[in-house]
């Protein structure tokens, strides 16, 4: 089986405050997307990178010109329908059943080619697939509406999921056709189907650019790493 990539970038990034879709939101002088593109081009064990787009994405030409991924416009109304048009794509352009499909999040820009391998390292010969995460280090709080504490969760057995997520083309495909838009993430419709995939660690530096002060965060780590 061969693996691809494939990211989903037709969000629109509401809670970004950029007032543009997240992904082109410059960062240390380059579009956060083509930052997640360079660290997916650079694991020489991926076949190839399908970005997903909205259909009405009108910039992706022009702020990553030498993009070498394939691109598709067949994003959704939710990230599981992006996911889904992609997973099609994929079909269309000669991926097969068994192959695997690492999804990983546009927005978490600061991948390391390292962690990638790590997780099809951990993950190529297992029977579910997995996903990279990290355990939970804070005590983790409940809160209602009014940001008052409703209770005090357990963290014991907690991992905060990320991406990539690896499952096999026609699995990830039927369980995200199963649950639909609610699966916030791939392993969450694979668990739906009563299967439990493999968490695989990475690191805190893996986390998805989402709030307006996420992007200044997300500079100094590149700047920590170099360009
Ligand atoms: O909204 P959230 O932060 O969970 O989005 C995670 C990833 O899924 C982002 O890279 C975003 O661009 C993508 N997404 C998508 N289509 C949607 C919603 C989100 O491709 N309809």
């Amino acid at each position: 089986p061969r693996f691809f990539a494939l990211v989903p970038a037709a969000g629109v990034g509401e809670r970004s405050g950029a007032g543009q879709p997240k992904q082109y939101v410059e960062i240390a002088g380059r579009p956060m997307l083509a930052h997640t593109l360079a660290a997916l081009a650079a694991v020489p064990r991926l076949a190839q990178t399908l970005v997903v787009l909205s259909p009405s994405d009108d910039r992706f030409e022009a702020a990553l010109p030498d993009c070498r991924a394939w691109v598709a416009r067949v994003g959704g109304a939710s990230r599981a329908e992006s996911v889904l048009g992609g997973l099609a794509e994929l079909r269309r352009r000669g991926a097969e059943e068994d192959d695997w499909v690492l999804v990983h999040d546009a927005a978490r820009c600061l991948l390391q080619p390292a962690w990638v391998d790590a997780l099809i390292d951990a993950c190529q010969h297992d029977p579910v697939g997995g996903l990279l995460a990290q355990p939970v280090a804070d005590t983790l709080k409940a809160g209602d509406a009014d940001a008052r504490v409703t209770a005090t969760v357990d963290r014991r057995d907690k991992w905060a999921a990320q991406t990539p997520q690896m499952f096999r083309l026609g699995l990830v495909e039927r369980a995200l056709l199963a649950l639909g838009a609610a699966a916030t993430d791939e392993a969450s419709a694979i668990e739906a189907l009563g299967l439990a995939p493999r968490l695989v660690r990475a690191s805190m530096a893996n986390f998805k650019v989402t709030w307006p002060e996420d992007f200044e965060l997300a500079a100094r780590c590149l700047y920590q790493v170099g360009p």
